[in-house]
Parts: structure tokens; C-alpha cells; sequence
């Protein structure tokens, strides 16, 4: 186990994958209660997650995003969607155009560490069809897909790549 930095650290987007090696149904669950395990506006979690292992929905998810193949390639994958009317409940607009998404897409950040922890490999997807995403999940028309996280064994290990220096991204007052 390594410690969270490590963790950190050694979390990069992985873009191929061994096909071959499906995704354990324990380590799929431990992902996903490390997701859920995010924090969120009120405690509301308002998102849903699509687990797709399916190949059929792969390859249509992969299409979805504009033909990002490590998408069929990787033996599963994670569908964030937020979900602004519940956090519209309690919220208002905010919830709505703001909680849920953050609400989302931390859940889907705490689900690439724990992927990580977990000897697993994933690539977050933003660029895609978001009606062919939801058609893809048969996602309820209120639910918003925000991003595709592929999982699975990885088939390379890529450079770490570079980050913007510190002097530049913060500023202490
Ligand atoms: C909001 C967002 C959208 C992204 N969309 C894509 C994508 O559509 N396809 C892709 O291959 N990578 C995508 N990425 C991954 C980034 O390219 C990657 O995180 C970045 O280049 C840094 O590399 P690293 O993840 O290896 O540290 C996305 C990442 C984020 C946070």
C-alpha cells in the first residue's frame, strides 16, 4: 500500500490497457465506495455513477467520445454523471449549477486515486457526446454525464508530465 503522496504521484493517465484482464468485481466496489466517500454539497452525493464492463457499451462509449479507443480497449468503465436537480432541491441555482457538478467530479478524482491505490490504471474523458454518452448508459434525461473514467490493468507506463510551477498557480497572502 503506498502512502497518499505516492499515490498521488503515481496517478497518470493511462491510455492502453491489457484487455485481457478484467477488473475484479472487489476492486471495482472498493473504487466506487472511495468515490462515494468524497465529499459533497450537504452531503447530498448528487451524482450517479454507470459501471459499464459490457464491450458492446465500450466500444459505443468509445465512439462517443470521438473515437478514443482506450476506451473499448479498457476492460471497464466509470460514468460520472451529476445530478443538478437533486442538489437543486436544496441548493437552488447554485446546487444546481454548481454543487453538483463539483459534487461529480470529486467523486470521480477520489475514484482515480483509489483506482491508483489499487494497482489499476484510468484516463479521465471529458471530451464526448453527452445525449450519445446518456443513450449509451440509458441515463434518466435529469442525470448530466461529466466524465468517463476508463479502469483497468495497465499496459504501459507513461512519462509523468510536466505541471505549471507553483510560483505561478499560487499565491500566498
Ligand atoms: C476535465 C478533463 C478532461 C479530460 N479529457 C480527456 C479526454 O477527453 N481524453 C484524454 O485522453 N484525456 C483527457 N483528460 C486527461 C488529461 O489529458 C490529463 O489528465 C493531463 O494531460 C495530465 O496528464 P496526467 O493525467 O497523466 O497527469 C482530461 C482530464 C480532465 C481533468
Amino acid at each position: 500500500m503506498w502512502d497518499f503522496f505516492a499515490t498521488v504521484r503515481h496517478r497518470h493517465s493511462i491510455r492502453h490497457y491489457q484487455s485481457d484482464m478484467p477488473v475484479e468485481r472487489e476492486k471495482l466496489h472498493a473504487i466506487l465506495e472511495m468515490a462515494c466517500a468524497a465529499p459533497s454539497a450537504g452531503d447530498l452525493q448528487s451524482y450517479h455513477i454507470f459501471v459499464v464492463t459490457d464491450e458492446g457499451r465500450r466500444t459505443r462509449l468509445s465512439e462517443a467520445a470521438f473515437g478514443q479507443a482506450f476506451l473499448a480497449e479498457a476492460p471497464a468503465c466509470l460514468v460520472f454523471c451529476s445530478d443538478p436537480q437533486r442538489a437543486q432541491e436544496k441548493y437552488g441555482a447554485r446546487g444546481r449549477e454548481l454543487y453538483a457538478l463539483q459534487d461529480a467530479t470529486i467523486a470521480a478524482a477520489y475514484a482515480q486515486l483509489a483506482a491508483v491505490a489499487a494497482g489499476l490504471g484510468s484516463t479521465w474523458v471529458g471530451h464526448f457526446d453527452e445525449d450519445a454518452v446518456r443513450a449509451v448508459v440509458a441515463a434518466p434525461g435529469h442525470l448530466v454525464p461529466v466524465a468517463l473514467i476508463s479502469l483497468g490493468y495497465p499496459a504501459e507506463i507513461p512519462e509523468p508530465t510536466p505541471r505549471r510551477p507553483l510560483g505561478e498557480v499560487v499565491t500566498y497572502l
